[in-house]
């Protein structure tokens, strides 16, 4: 019996993304199928880079062909992606920026910057096109992280306007409110200035194609935080906490305030930060110190995916400090924490976009 591209395109309905909860062939996810002899190629074009069942997909597609075709059929199959994009203004502005994200948290210092600085890099690590717009006001930190204090954006012009040119560092595009004003200077901005200026980064600036563009913000959930999120046509936000009951609390403000009726922006997740201490010397031990599972408990009473859990590690403050976020310290258990978040985010993006679709589909027929 010969192998056929309609026989292993029927054995390929057997296997499903996990996550979209459809057969791969339903979802379009098969290309470039071809078949000669024994041999048999196709493409499974993922929703994202960064997915986390990459490698069990592939695995259930070669033995679907090899259990429902032909089991001496020789597969070979070319895992790629293509980042699906849903955003909520159906991209007037900003047309190559896929998915935008806010990272947000209602307590300061709970880890937001390094949170966005390790997502962005582990992101790209991974395969993403991605971008971070540093809108915190207060104290930008991305300069410093991504040990780019001492330069400014090129301006480029096109097609007759000036555009700021993202300053790039470890393959991650870098607009910072820190390029534009002296430290401190900042600080005494209004929030209408501060809207403005995030309405440039974004709008005046040639971002070119981002599949996520990641917003570190300032902490609270004040005024400012509000007209900060209004200004962003955003895919989704991700809270960052402590395990602390008064940063949980807060973080339940964060919540709240995206989850606004007026705001309504889905909430992609927590982030618990410093949920335990490990010693250098000790790399296997974890101690509690601020309690446990505070941020798993919040996330399952308000229905909320839980992203993953950080721990407190003096290479993570000393890493960010030094302008080369923890997460390229390749083979470390911090940077296997990071990896593992960002595919975690890329997933809960991707479900949300699936959504998204079918429910506009949905629209389209009514
Ligand atoms: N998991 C961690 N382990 C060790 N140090 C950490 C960790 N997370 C953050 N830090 C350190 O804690 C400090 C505050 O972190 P960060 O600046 O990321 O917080 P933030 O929420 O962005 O603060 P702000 O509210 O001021 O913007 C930094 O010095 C950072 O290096
Ligand atoms: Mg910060």
């Amino acid at each position: 019996m010969s192998i056929t591209t309609e026989k292993v395109l029927e054995a390929l309905r057997n296997v499903d993304d996990p996550d979209l909860k459809k057969d791969i062939v339903t979802l379009g996810m098969v290309q470039d199928l071809t078949v000669s002899g024994k041999d048999v190629s196709f493409s499974v074009v993922l929703t994202t880079p960064a997915c986390p069942m990459k490698d069990l997909i592939h695995k259930a597609c070669v033995n679907a062909v090899l259990h429902f075709v032909d089991k001496e059929a020789n597969v070979k199959v070319n895992m790629t992606s293509n980042v699906t994009s849903q955003r909520p203004d159906d991209r007037p502005t900003l047309p190559g920026v896929r998915n935008i994200v806010a990272i947000a948290s209602g307590k300061g210092g709970v880890g937001k910057s390094t949170v966005t600085s390790n997502l962005a890099v582990a992101l790209a690590k991974q395969g993403a096109k991605v971008g971070i717009v540093d809108a915190d006001i207060y104290g930008p930190s991305m300069p410093i992280m991504f040990d780019v204090v001492s330069e400014k954006p090129a301006v480029r012009k096109v097609d007759g306007r000036s555009l700021m040119v993202p300053v790039e560092s470890y393959g991650v595009k870098i607009l910072s409110i820190g390029f534009f004003a002296e430290t401190g200077q900042a600080v005494a901005w209004r929030g209408p200035m501060a809207t403005k200026a995030l309405t440039q980064m974004l709008k005046d600036a040639d971002w070119g194609e981002l599949d996520y563009m990641l917003i570190d913000l300032p902490p609270g959930t004040g005024d400012i935080h509000l007209s900060l999120i209004s200004a962003v046509p955003l895919t989704g936000a991700i809270i960052v906490s402590t395990p602390q009951d008064v940063a949980l609390s807060d973080a339940q403000k964060g919540v709240a305030l995206f989850q606004m009726p007026a705001i309504n922006v889905p909430v992609l997740g927590i982030i618990e930060n410093m949920s335990y201490f490990t010693p250098a010397e000790l790399p296997n031990n974890k101690y509690y110190i601020f309690g446990k599972d505070g941020a798993k408990n919040l996330a399952s009473r308000l229905n909320i995916p839980m992203l993953g859990e950080i721990p407190l590690v003096q290479s993570i403050r000393e890493a960010g400090d030094a302008g080369r976020p923890a997460v390229m310290q390749d083979g470390t258990p911090q940077s296997e924490v990071f990896m593992n978040i960002a595919k975690s985010v890329a997933q809960q993006i991707a479900i949300r976009n699936a959504e998204r679709n079918d429910a506009k589909k949905l629209q389209e027929i009514q």
